[in-house]
């Protein structure tokens, strides 16, 4: 046998979630009953395995701020100066604190105009008074409004205040509130400096999103993207976002792990690092960079990529997935794998979390929605969202894409943009998705992800279901 002949026998076989099919095995549960919390990164538990992908058609603050609140965590894109960026993930953590630390505040000598004004221009109703950052008293919209906007903020204000402690509960700041019939309750520490404020349109918001994704202070999380050459911009975001995902093609390349491994010891915050597709690669990694939170693996599955086409090469992600699992199991190690392109369907994810993923990256199923930033438009009478390759043309002539996919001497785009199918809110996406795994794990015999690993029974699919007839949806 030849020397190539030999080596094309030995050749690994790639498949991807078309190609195997997850066994039913016996169950002892209900679909309802089972669990979906996994990991997004290491220090960062999710509620559901979704997470959204750092495209500027998928997601923004709007996207980051759904998926959190149903469980799952959003990702920031890049394709935006450092400043925008920035001021997406400011604006998640912002949405929904239990405690608002920069809290806007007036002093008791000035006007009661300007204190109208201040609210007006926040669109905030009420403001506490401090005086050396202690705090003398609070003044709200019904005290300005029957008041003349010549007089003193110490004359209308309320000055006996009810506070809370700085180690307050949500569950104890809603009884004060109850309590006391107010709708904001200023946080003061042992010397009277005012350290925050609990607005009861923020509590209660707690209640109505039970499984939301969120921080130590009640913040909703949010991840957001970087190159990891730009270190000022890692710096920036990680005063800010939970985690930072290191967002490049190929992440297996020299220059992009000694880069990497500088910016996560600056970094302070869980770093994911990706693309990667093989077992070395994992493994040159993992163990070159010291402090990887995650991987994020799949390379040229997505809807919208062109890689494999223009290229001839990837690594299909439910693949890259067992690629990862194993070179994590060879060292021992133990981190969360995001599954990450070409996932369509429930079952998608439920495989790859099978084949040892925590959680799965969706770009095209979160595009079409609501949520999304990406722009509408009808074609005959019917709804559709743009989605596009952050490796296609028009996305490379904003700046920051074209360090994802620069081919240096010459630029070939290995992305498209298409109009997809407009899918209404992302919650109802989120709940299908849900009940899809559930159901799923339910025929393999799991209640939760950690079982599904355990029990996990495959096949390979060599003959392919043929669709009869067309779908009703396809006559609509
Ligand atoms: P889906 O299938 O969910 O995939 O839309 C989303 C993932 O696709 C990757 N991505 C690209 N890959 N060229 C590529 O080869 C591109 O232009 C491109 N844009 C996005 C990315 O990993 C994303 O999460």
């Amino acid at each position: 046998m030849g020397k190539f002949q030999k080596k094309f026998n030995e050749a690994e076989t790639v498949f991807n979630f078309e190609d195997v099919i997850l066994l039913p095995g016996l169950s002892k549960v209900e679909p309802k009953e089972i669990d979906l919390r996994t990991k997004f990164s290491k220090n960062i538990p999710i509620n559901i395995p979704l997470v959204s992908s750092p495209m500027d058609t998928v997601t923004e603050a709007e996207m980051a701020i759904a998926l959190a609140r149903h469980g799952g965590i959003g990702v920031i894109h890049r394709n935006c100066s450092n400043e925008e960026e920035l001021e997406m993930v400011k604006a998640v953590k912002r949405s929904e604190s239990f405690i608002i630390r920069e809290v806007v505040t007036i002093s008791k000598e000035a006007k009661v105009g300007e204190a109208a004004e201040i609210m007006r221009k926040h669109k905030i109703s009420g403001l506490p008074v401090v005086e050396n950052n202690r705090l003398v008293g609070i003044i709200t919209g019904r005290d300005v409004r029957f008041t003349d906007p010549s007089v003193t903020v110490s004359e209308a204000m309320t000055k006996d205040i009810v506070v809370a402690k700085p180690g307050v509960t949500p569950e104890e700041a809603v009884e004060l509130m109850k309590k006391h019939k107010v709708e904001k309750l200023p946080v003061v520490d042992k010397e009277g400096k005012l350290v925050g404020l609990i607005t009861y349109r923020d509590v209660a918001l707690r209640g109505e999103y039970k499984d939301a994704t969120r921080d130590g202070e009640g913040r909703l999380r949010v991840a957001a993207a970087v190159s990891p050459f730009d270190l000022e911009r890692a710096k920036l975001l990680s005063k800010y976002a939970d985690a930072l995902v290191i967002d490049v093609a190929h992440f297996h390349n020299e220059n992009v792990i000694e880069a990497t491994k500088k910016l996560v010891k600056e970094a302070g915050v869980d770093v994911v690092i990706g693309n990667l597709g093989t077992k070395e690669g994992v493994l040159d990694s993992v163990s070159r960079i010291d402090g990887v939170a995650g991987l994020r693996v799949g390379i040229g599955s997505g809807s919208v990529c062109i890689t494999t086409e223009v290229t001839r090469t990837g690594a299909p992600t439910l693949f890259a997935v067992s690629q990862a699992a194993n070179a994590l199991e060879e060292i021992d190690a133990e981190m969360p794998i995001i599954a990450d392109g070409g996932v369509r369907n429930p079952g998608d994810i439920a495989l790859a979390v099978a084949f040892g993923a925590s959680c799965a990256m969706l770009g095209y199923v979160f595009a079409g929605c609501k949520e999304s930033p990406s722009p509408m438009t009808i074609i005959n009478d019917r709804y559709f969202k743009l989605h596009r390759g952050m490796g296609s043309q028009s996305a490379r002539q904003k700046r920051m894409a074209v360090d994802r996919y620069a081919v240096l001497s010459k630029e070939i785009p290995e992305g498209t943009e298409v109009w997809i199918p407009y899918k209404g809110e992302v919650a109802s996406i989120i709940n299908e998705f849900a009940s899809g795994m559930k159901a799923a794990m339910g025929y393999a015999g799991a209640s939760n992800i950690t079982e599904l690993q355990r029990k996990r029974k495959f096949a390979k699919i060599i003959s392919k279901k043929e669709k009869v007839g067309i779908s009703i949806n396809q006559l609509k």
